[in-house]
């Protein structure tokens, strides 16, 4: 297994979007992708990716997914830990992001929080189907309280 920067982000987001994430599939990198990783295996299969944005101000962790054969090797956990890092690096404290799988979030530190509480990251902050018809969690985290108390 093979874990590094990506930036070809027309491979990613066709993965993401094969994966369950409702994201555009683009040929170029939006501008508010600061940096995104993939996971390939041996023969250079896609098979984990995630990417930092910084929208509103804030550091937002998106598009995480794991391809399913995969899934339950602490892929994703791994993916986690570097986009975190690269927010400390960037100068950031803390990061948003739109969680549908809050459970996995919460054992990595991440708080649920209202969404009127959050800087305007994602359409979900003003969608109507927001915990009527589509269940995410807005979450934070201070990673570096979190870094901080892990060395
Ligand atoms: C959510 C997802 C990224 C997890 O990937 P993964 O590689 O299986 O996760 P990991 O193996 O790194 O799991 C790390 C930990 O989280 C836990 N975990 C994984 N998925 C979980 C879930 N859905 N709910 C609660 N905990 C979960 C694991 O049990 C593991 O716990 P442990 O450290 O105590 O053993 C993957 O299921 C996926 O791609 N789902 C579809 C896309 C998606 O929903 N992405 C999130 C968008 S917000």
């Amino acid at each position: 297994m093979k874990i590094a920067e990506d930036k070809n982000y027309k491979k990613l987001s066709a993965f993401w979007k094969e994966n369950g994430l409702e994201i555009e599939v683009l040929e170029e990198m939006p501008e508010e992708v600061l940096k995104a990783w993939s996971i390939t295996d041996e023969d250079g299969r896609l098979i984990a990716a995630a990417a930092v944005e910084y929208r509103d101000s804030a550091f937002v962790i998106a598009d995480l997914a794991v391809d399913p054969e995969f899934r339950g090797q602490n892929h994703a956990k791994a993916l986690m830990k570097l986009a975190e890092q690269a927010i400390l690096d960037a100068g950031g404290r803390d990061a948003w992001l739109v969680g549908k799988v809050p459970g996995f979030y919460t054992k990595l530190g991440w708080k649920i929080r209202g969404r009127e509480e959050a800087p305007d990251i994602s359409k979900c902050l003003t969608c109507q189907d927001f915990q009527v018809s589509c269940h995410p969690r807005i979450m934070h985290k201070e990673i570096a309280a979190v870094h901080s108390l892990e060395t």
